[in-house]
């Protein structure tokens, strides 16, 4: 026990910290984790990050989210890479503690790649190698009426970050943005934000993918209104081309939502979970319309499937 036991951090966590430079990891007890004050991710939110999650003990889109994260460095312009055959390892074995010691929950795993240690100096040839810090904790089941009645939405006065500023299709620690518009929505009744561009381009939630129905055909916003290109994302677009649902990537403006029939939001941990108020008005009749849940549908039944074919961390522990 220490001076800084906080009663917030998520007491069933396993943590688990590489070294700048090394090829080995340390997982250790989540009030023991700390990140050193010279890190650049404190000081300058230069780190990206990813949040995987698994079902049944698979690591669900490993592939897609080890391709975002390089993809974040990318566009973060860094220099020195991490090695991710061992980011790989700490995940599965983050995991796999976790399992042997709390039980076979469904995990929700975030992986933080700080650019490096430093001085306090902003340019970051003053650093040194980056390293990695994964939090494994559990994904509480979310409560029935999020499926079955919808959450609501707030709009924000705060705009999206543009591309020219910090690209939104970077999974960068600076959220300050996403962290000033969720504080804004609460405050306007919504528990999370839908976020426009400068232009009054629809754009994303804090931490989620949005979509409408709108005439019949699904909209969401594309690559260029600026925002993460979601995994789920991806997903329902490919489904709805499979099943043949009318689909568009596209600009749209927030009218475009108030006079919608639909509109839900994607995520990771989420799913597809509707959204039936915006800034207290109905969207739609205010309930689950018949495409969302029919993709809510779809998207479980393509997961649980993927998930089979996959090997399962339970069996290792
Ligand atoms: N958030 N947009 C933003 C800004 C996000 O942070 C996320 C992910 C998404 C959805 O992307 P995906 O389907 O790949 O999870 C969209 C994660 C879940 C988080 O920060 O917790």
């Amino acid at each position: 026990m220490n001076g800084f036991m906080n009663t917030h951090i998520p007491e069933k966590s396993k943590v688990a910290i590489s070294f700048p430079g090394r090829s080995d990891f340390r997982v250790v007890p989540p009030n023991e984790a700390y990140v050193r004050v010279f890190d650049r991710s404190f000081h300058f939110g230069d780190s990206v990050y990813e949040v995987v999650r698994t079902y049944d003990g698979v690591l669900f889109g490993m592939k897609e989210h080890t391709d975002r994260l390089r993809n974040s460095m990318k566009l973060g312009l860094w220099a020195h890479l991490p090695d991710f055959s061992l980011i790989e390892r700490m995940i599965k074995d983050t995991c796999r503690q976790y399992f042997s010691e709390f039980g076979r929950k469904d995990l929700y795993v975030r992986v933080t790649v700080s650019r490096g240690i430093g001085d306090t100096n902003i340019d970051p040839t003053t650093c040194g190698q980056p390293y990695a810090v994964v939090i494994a904790k559990e994904i509480p089941p979310a409560p029935d009426w999020h499926a079955t009645k919808g959450v609501e939405f707030a709009t924000v006065q705060r705009r999206r970050n543009s591309h020219e500023a910090l690209p939104p299709s970077m999974k960068s620690g600076n959220y300050l943005n996403n962290v000033l518009a969720i504080v804004e929505a609460k405050h306007n009744g919504g528990s999370d934000a839908v976020m426009v561009n400068a232009h009054g381009f629809v754009t994303e939630g804090t931490t989620n993918n949005l979509f409408i129905v709108k005439n019949g055909v699904v909209w969401t916003p594309s690559m260029d209104a600026g925002i993460l290109e979601g995994i789920t994302r991806a997903m329902i677009l490919n489904l709805c081309r499979q099943h043949k649902i009318p689909v568009e990537e596209r600009l749209f403006t927030i009218q475009d939502v108030f006079s919608c029939e639909e509109l839900f939001l994607s995520s990771t941990t989420r799913e597809i979970v509707p959204i039936t108020k915006l800034d207290g008005q109905a969207i739609g009749n205010a309930k689950p319309g018949p495409v969302t849940v029919s993709l809510r549908k779809l998207l479980r039944e393509h997961i649980a499937s993927e998930v089979k074919k996959q090997p399962s961390l339970f069996e290792m522990v």
